[in-house]
């Protein structure tokens, strides 16, 4: 095997155990998540990630390879910290909560879009056309859901913005009605 295809395998089989990951991983993100448009957001690319995995394995097929994973690390760290964001969220108001899932979402996406689009360089650079553009499809699904989260987002962040931040305001209120209370009980 060449040095480029051995390569290509070693990354094929990392963005295996991201995307088995994944799988795990969306339907936390999906629970979490308030906006009804960011959940689905959510449950479609929980579909997706499901023929990523099944495109992976086609492409170890047309390589006559196994389909093994190889442990990736940099996904476990990106879950790891949508996992933080996910539990930190419920200290927070729904709007900014949301904005902080779609922060960890997009840098999972962002991970994935390169390690596609390295995959696919590799592919096409020893000439196995089928499975370059069968990356190539996945590729194209990361970044539309990158591009999706983006506009999920943008509502959000006026909401936010042109509601006088009432989020930040339900907080504050619950602060200095609480401190009042203190203060009532001579505390
Ligand atoms: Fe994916």
């Amino acid at each position: 095997m060449s040095e480029v295809k051995e390569l290509l395998v070693e990354e094929l089989q990392d963005l295996l155990h991201a995307e088995s990951q994944l799988t795990k991983a969306l339907p936390q993100m999906v629970q979490a998540a308030h906006n009804p448009k960011l959940k689905e957001a959510f449950e479609k690319h929980l579909k997706q990630t499901e023929g990523h995995v099944e495109r992976l394995k086609r492409a170890f097929g047309l390589l006559g390879d196994k389909a093994q994973a190889k442990p990736c690390k940099g996904m476990a760290g990106l879950i790891e910290e949508g996992q933080e964001t996910i539990s930190e969220g419920k200290e927070k108001g729904e709007l900014v909560a949301d904005l902080a899932l779609i922060a960890a979402a997009q840098k999972i996406e962002h991970y994935e879009i390169c390690g596609y689009g390295t995959v696919r360089a590799l592919a096409r650079q020893i000439g196995e056309t089928q499975v370059a553009t069968l990356l190539d499809h996945t590729l194209g699904e990361e970044e539309s859901a990158d591009y999706l989260l983006t506009e999920v987002a943008k509502p959000v962040i006026q909401d936010l913005t042109s509601n006088g931040n009432s989020d930040v305001r339900v907080e504050r209120h619950k602060r200095s009605s609480s401190t009042a209370k203190s203060a009532a009980a001579g505390s």
